[in-house]
């Protein structure tokens, strides 16, 4: 059995809590992972992982009521970045490299990721050393794009493009986030913190209609929030 699959509201959330259910209940406890095709090194988050309830962290006031769950929490984010950032030193460590950030809801992963590179570039042996810029078409030596999220992949593909106009020697993806999207365009960022299902999240910089960018935590949003913040 897959944990999560067709169980009802209140057994969802009972998983979310990590608290054992009714007693016919099959939202056992701490099975809560879902199934994970491989123990590899991608941080898979599966269709039917329920989240966190929100009630577990804090959030501003000013959204709830907007938010289904917690997909993943700041704490996590910032543990795997630090992880995404020793990748990247390791591949291209002794560089001189470009950080391009992809406004705006690359902004959060972007300053996270720098500040790790620069932490490990003063204790270690091996070295980076980075300008960062936001995108805007000139010429680029070696290349880091640091985005927020990578769905179809089409946003990603048009940027490419229009930067290897300019001949960099290096071009690297770094998105913190893959979605799992029916329509993907078979692209693939260099490095990704994790691999979500196909739904619509905020926090952590990523905005729907400009809000939820002043959420620490990645959230699903609920339909309340949609209405509410609908254009
Ligand atoms: P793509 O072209 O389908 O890969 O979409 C990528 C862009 O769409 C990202 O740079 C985001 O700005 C936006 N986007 C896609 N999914 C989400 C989401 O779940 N939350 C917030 N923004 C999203
Ligand atoms: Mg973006």
């Amino acid at each position: 059995m897959i944990p999560g699959i067709g169980l009802p509201p209140r057994c969802l959330e009972a998983l979310r809590m990590r608290q054992p259910c009714h007693s016919s209940c099959r939202a056992a406890p701490f099975s809560v992972v879902g199934k994970i095709p491989s123990f590899g090194s991608e941080f898979w988050i599966s269709d039917n992982w329920p989240g966190y309830s929100l009630d577990l962290f804090t959030y501003p006031q000013h959204y709830y009521g907007d938010l289904e769950y917690v997909l993943i929490p700041h704490g996590i984010i910032v543990d795997r970045t630090e992880r995404l950032a020793k990748d990247i030193m390791q591949d291209i460590g002794d560089n001189d490299i470009v950080v391009l950030c992809v406004l705006k809801g690359g902004y959060k992963f972007c300053a996270d990721l720098v500040e790790h590179i620069k932490n490990l570039s003063r204790n270690s042996e091996r070295f980076i050393s980075m300008k960062v810029d936001f995108v805007r078409l000139k010429s680029y030596h070696n290349v880091l794009i640091v985005e927020d999220i990578v769905g179809t992949g089409r946003t990603m593909k048009v940027l490419l493009n229009n930067i290897e106009k300019y001949k960099p020697k290096m071009i690297k993806v770094a998105s913190l986030l893959v979605k799992r999207t029916s329509r993907p365009d078979g692209y693939r960022p260099d490095y990704y913190g994790f691999e979500i299902p196909d739904l619509f999240v905020v926090g952590y910089a990523l905005d729907y209609n400009e809000h939820f960018r002043d959420l620490n935590h990645i959230c699903v949003i609920n339909d309340h929030g949609k209405a509410k913040y609908r254009v």
